[in-house]
């Protein structure tokens, strides 16, 4: 597994297998790995020969900057878990090597209404940064294909909607969310949770799989409802939303014909956000 800390190394890796017609995937990081990583890293191979995966720490996605300072970064763990994973190189690069004019670079494209919801609404100007520097790897990457969890729903929406601004032609591949055996979502932010955050993490997951398995019981209203129910007097916990989305625009769901249907839940556990979701149809 080679790595790369510089644009220029990484294309001319790139340059000669581009040429024999090899497919690269990019699978875009900010480390501290996990399953859900590695899933996406498997799954790349069955689309492409040559898989790229991005080690980087984007902060101008941060819009708290404690969250920057303690975002964790493992980074001989990560390269261990590439490694065995079979990926072909490792694109590492520091902040000046994507940021050459300094992370307050002017960028603001136009995502659409999605952009201010869920999400939007709490993290300001979260997907601007996201967007930012997803274009920035696309760039120096120029993949044919580019993986991304669901469990961060919006995010995948929003490179989306970013691709068709620019008329990219990059293939999205959305990969399902990997689960703890007891239903938490994996995240990097997991590591800060403490032993008793933990445990009361479990309502997450737990509520979204009521709202699946009862969907045909009860109207949307009264699904939100009983979910939001699964928070109260749960002591460190505090619900940002829980909600019943059109999975196309984000917009709250306003019947059950909709052709596609996402709940989608963020709480603060302890002093973790954490953020899940499951797709209704
Ligand atoms: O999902 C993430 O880890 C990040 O938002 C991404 C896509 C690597 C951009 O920094």
């Amino acid at each position: 597994m080679e790595i790369f800390k510089t644009k220029s190394a990484l294309e001319a890796f790139l340059k000669p297998l581009k040429a024999s017609k090899k497919k690269i995937a990019l699978v875009p990081t900010m480390g501290a790995l996990h399953n859900g990583h590695i899933s996406l890293i498997e799954l790349a191979k069955t689309y492409a020969d040559i898989i790229v995966c991005s080690i980087f720490v984007n902060p101008t996605q941060f819009t708290d900057p404690k969250d920057l300072e303690k975002y964790p970064r493992p980074i001989e763990h990560d390269l261990a878990m590439l490694n065995e994973a079979g990926c072909s190189g490792v694109f590492m690069p520091n902040i000046a090597e994507m940021y050459p004019q300094g992370a307050d670079e002017n960028w603001h494209i136009d995502l659409g209404k999605a952009e201010f919801l869920l999400e939007g609404e709490f993290r300001k100007g979260h997907y601007q940064g996201v967007t930012q520097i997803v274009k920035k790897l696309f760039d120096a990457v120029e993949p044919d294909v580019a993986m991304f969890g669901q469990k961060d729903f919006q995010q995948v929406l929003m490179i989306k909607n970013m691709l068709a601004y620019f008329h990219l032609p990059i293939k999205i591949i959305t990969c399902p969310i990997i689960r703890e055996d007891d239903g938490l979502a994996m995240s990097s932010r997991n590591i800060h949770l403490s032993p008793v955050d933990r445990e009361n993490s479990l309502v997450l997951s737990k509520s979204l799989q009521y709202v699946t398995d009862h969907f045909n019981e009860f109207s949307l209203d009264e699904l939100e409802e009983k979910a939001k129910r699964f928070y109260q007097g749960i002591e460190g916990v505090e619900l940002d939303y829980f909600t019943i989305v059109n999975g196309d625009t984000l917009e709250k769901a306003k019947s059950k014909n909709e052709n596609s249907l996402v709940a989608l839940v963020a709480a603060k556990v302890g002093a973790t956000r954490l953020i899940d979701n499951m797709i209704i149809k």
